[in-house]
């Protein structure tokens, strides 16, 4: 296939990617954009699980790769944490809203150029941030580390591509908005805020805990988990060929979670040096969170119900209803911690990190999964192999069983012996941290399907590329439009 001139242009990188793929890049700017966005999330998500791996070895072995600098744990684990985070997590959204936009609205995406160009600067952007943070070069603050050349970088490819999409809503053909679409223009706008006020390098002492929490809090859950719950309401339908259970109920779960959300970072701060009304906020709203979580939860079952056989077949599917209860239980278990006498023995131990991977490897990273599947099977018509399909699914699930469940152990374990301590006692403080090795060691034996799977992932891609299309891509652009666009007259109907 040959690529546009204004592509060679405005992106050359796009020919090596290109090459990559046996030559076979779609011919819409559109989703060449949408490709490089989500196949350089999937690299990097290779990369930063392999940090996260290298970080948990270091945790049972400080000295593993011997005592260079730009290898200390300290260095690696905020490598780990934004390669994740930003490359993986960031990027697959990104490329998931430029799939997803332009098709709901049945319009091109405005500047489709753009999108490539800031593909490009935030692939620079995030190999910097691993160079830079093995330096030692950090804000040293959770989560946003990276320093402010960096930030600056982030918040100009993130405009351009909202600039592009936001244009492609305003020239929508169907008046009316549909839920996924909702989702995206809160994120956007939410970690353009967020992410400037967040990082602005003015604040100091109790003041900057809560714009940290303020900030980092807000980043996971307005930025990255609206984009998945987005991405989710547009694939269950499409996966199914079926409508939405309910278009009222996403959009009262939709405004919930917009209202909600924003307030809760406070209760990362329970028990710290802030004003009380910040955690009691941030504690209020957790709780609140239970209505549009279980409203969204609700809606997808009833979008499945009947249809459950199909997860047999449809791997997919799988990862998507492996979304959807990640997405409810984290969320739930968010809310449990925020509870003050449950966070006081849950806050200072592992809780947190197992909380986290529920979260982001188990719904997020499920969500993003399902999507480029299906966008690839269905969207670029090119054949997966599905027993790579399955085998990255059942390594991916053991891989994540085998994180999550022993590190709640050692966060229950940590809890029960953190509540001998008090004023006197030291309590059985060495007990709780020795006690911790056998959990810990699972967890690097996680990283093993986890990787893993996620190469077989990569590889069955970069195959299902080698393939001629299973149907003619102006066809596809047909097929694909209308039911699209039937999952919103479908709910439609159902408002009437
Ligand atoms: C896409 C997959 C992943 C995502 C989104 C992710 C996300 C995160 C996040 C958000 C944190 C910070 C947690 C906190 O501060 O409470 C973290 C920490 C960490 N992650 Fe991951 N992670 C992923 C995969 C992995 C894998 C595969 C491993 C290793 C097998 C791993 C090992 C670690 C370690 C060791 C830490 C530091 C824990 C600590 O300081 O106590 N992660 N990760």
């Amino acid at each position: 296939m040959q690529n546009s001139v204004q592509d060679r242009a405005i992106a050359p990188g796009l020919i090596w990617l290109n090459r990559i793929v046996g030559d076979r890049l779609p011919e819409k700017v559109q989703d060449r954009a949408a490709c490089l966005w989500l196949f350089s999330g999937i690299f990097w998500m290779i990369i930063g699980m392999s940090l996260g791996m290298i970080s948990a070895i270091k945790m049972i072995y400080p000295g593993f790769l011997g005592g260079v600098y730009e290898l200390t744990f300290g260095r690696l684990r905020p490598a780990h944490v934004n390669t994740v985070l930003f490359g993986w997590l960031t990027m697959s959204s990104v490329g998931s809203s430029l799939v997803i936009v332009p098709r709901l609205t049945k319009r091109h995406l405005y500047l489709g150029e753009l999108a490539v160009f800031a593909g490009w600067g935030f692939n620079a952007i995030t190999a910097a941030s691993i160079v830079t943070l093995a330096l030692g070069l950090t804000k040293g603050k959770e989560y946003q580390e990276w320093i402010l050349p960096l930030n600056t970088g982030v918040l100009i490819c993130i405009n351009l591509v909202a600039a592009c999409l936001l244009v492609t809503v305003l020239e929508r053909r169907d008046e009316r908005i549909y839920v996924s679409i909702w989702y995206f223009i809160l994120a956007y706008a939410a970690l353009d805020i967020v992410y400037f006020v967040g990082n602005l390098p003015i604040y100091a002492g109790s003041q900057d805990a809560a714009i940290n929490w303020f900030y980092a809090h807000n980043l996971l859950g307005m930025w990255l988990t609206a984009c998945s719950i987005g991405t989710l309401y547009y694939v269950v339908p499409k996966l199914l060929r079926k409508k939405l259970f309910s278009h009222a109920l996403s959009l009262w779960s939709f405004w919930l979670f917009a209202a909600f959300y924003v307030w809760n970072g406070g209760h990362h701060l329970v028990y710290g040096p802030v004003p009380m009304v910040i955690p009691m906020l941030g504690i209020i709203f957790a709780l609140g969170m239970t209505l549009p979580v279980g409203g969204t939860f609700v809606n997808m079952i009833g979008t499945l119900w009947g249809r459950f056989r199909d997860v047999g077949s449809n791997v997919p599917l799988r990862f998507a209803i492996l979304a959807l209860l990640n997405y409810f239980l984290a969320s739930y278990e968010g809310s449990m911690e925020a509870i003050a006498l449950i966070n006081i023995n849950a806050h200072f131990g592992d809780f947190p990190v197992a909380h986290a991977h529920l979260g982001f490897l188990g719904f997020a990273t499920s969500s993003m999964t399902a999507f480029i599947y299906l966008f690839v099977e269905r969207g670029l018509k090119r054949p997966l192999t599905p027993l790579l399909t399955s085998l990255h699914f059942w390594l991916f699930s053991l891989g994540f069983l085998l994180y999550v469940v022993p590190l709640h152990l050692a966060g229950f374990m940590e809890a029960a012996r953190w509540s001998t301590l008090d004023n006197q006692h030291v309590g059985d403080m060495v007990g709780a941290l020795v006690g911790r090795s056998p959990y810990y060691w699972l967890r690097v034996l996680s990283g093993l399907p986890l990787v893993g799977g996620q190469l077989i992932f990569a590889w069955n891609l970069i195959w299902a590329f080698q393939s001629p299309p299973t149907g003619e891509l102006d066809a596809l652009e047909a097929e694909w439009s209308p039911h699209a666009t039937e999952v919103v007259s479908l709910a439609r109907e159902e408002l009437r």
